[in-house]
């Protein structure tokens, strides 16, 4: 595979190899010397027209430790600015040698766009396109379920609150529906998307009635920044129908996991107490992001066929 564009992308044995590639490059974290020579004179570009804290540093670190060059472009105080054209910027991009190009981008499909160009020859990663998909988001989700619960087959996931909105909950039903999850996603029927009955999921308008049956609830922030205020109910009303609270997480089965993909609106989709809980895995995420974009990028770049055993040499 060249470009990884849509969780959906990824066959079953696709998707298992890129989450026990990160199970290998998670080890690094935990030694003293955590980088890896396999990219060295190769160059990552983080492309990022949209703000991110999480996604852009951990590609980022995720590059470093695998001792590729990396260029950090921010649209804000670019070029871009001025107006020039997404196909300009990778022409300029393609001009200083770029081998991966990292594209976080708020109008859906711009990655494909680029991928599908002959304006660029590097593999292009999708870090988040509109509200369509986020396939590393759902990847480094996935991986983080796995270390806690083991393979997710038949494992019951609840995605909760702005589906509409939401490129995560995309990526994520595609890549847990090929591992053989039941997904099921709540939220109110203004925020769940037209025609999500073709999504091949379950559905429900009723947080309190899926939480004893899910062994993982994934909240969702709530995209206020996407929304017409007129279609908004009031955080009050949001938080009392849907938010994730104590009283809440108390119905979880015991072993149930609590995930949002960041950034959190404290109070609205999930209590601070919720967020900070020992049931949530979020800052964990975090950490494992690192590792799920190292595998990426070391599958698209060093190759499938690349032995990671061999990356990774045994610790004496
Ligand atoms: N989850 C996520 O994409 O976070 P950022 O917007 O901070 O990258």
């Amino acid at each position: 595979m060249k470009h990884l564009l849509s969780a959906g992308d990824l066959d079953r044995d696709e998707a298992l190899l890129v989450l026990d590639t990160a199970e290998k490059l998670r080890e690094l974290a935990d030694r003293p010397i955590k980088k890896l020579p396999t990219l060295r004179g190769r160059t990552v570009v983080n492309l990022f027209f949209e703000d991110s804290t999480r996604t852009r540093i951990s590609f980022e670190a995720a590059a470093k430790r695998l001792s590729a060059d990396v260029i950090n472009f921010s649209a804000k105080g670019s070029s871009v600015e001025k107006g020039e054209s997404l196909k300009d910027t990778a022409l300029t991009l393609a001009a200083m040698g770029a081998d991966a190009v990292v594209v976080r981008h708020p109008a859906s499909g711009a990655p494909h766009r680029l991928a599908a160009s002959d304006w660029i020859s590097a593999s292009v990663l999708n870090a988040g396109d509109g509200t369509h998909e986020h396939p590393t988001q759902a990847l480094l989700d996935a991986f983080t379920m796995r270390r806690h619960l083991g393979e997710l087959e038949g494992r019951r996931i609840a995605i909760v609150g702005d589906v509409l909105h939401s490129r995560v909950a995309r990526s994520n039903v595609l890549l847990l529906q090929t591992l053989g999850a039941d997904v099921t996603l709540v939220g109110p029927p203004t925020l769940l998307p037209v025609g999500v009955e073709q999504w091949s999921v379950a559905t429900s308008y009723d947080l309190d009635s899926v939480l004893p049956k899910t062994d993982v609830v994934m909240m969702l922030r709530v995209q206020r920044e996407r929304m017409n205020a007129a279609f908004f109910p009031s955080a009050r009303e949001y938080s009392r129908r849907y938010g994730l609270d104590a009283v809440r997480m108390a119905a979880l089965p015991d072993h149930a996991l609590v995930m949002h993909p960041g950034p959190m609106n404290r109070g609205m989709e999930i209590s601070a107490d919720v967020a900070d809980s020992t049931r949530s895995v979020i800052v964990e995420q975090v950490t494992n992001g690192v590792a799920v974009r190292m595998a990426a990028l070391y599958l698209l770049l060093a190759g499938a066929g690349s032995a990671v055993d061999d990356a990774v040499p045994e610790q004496r």
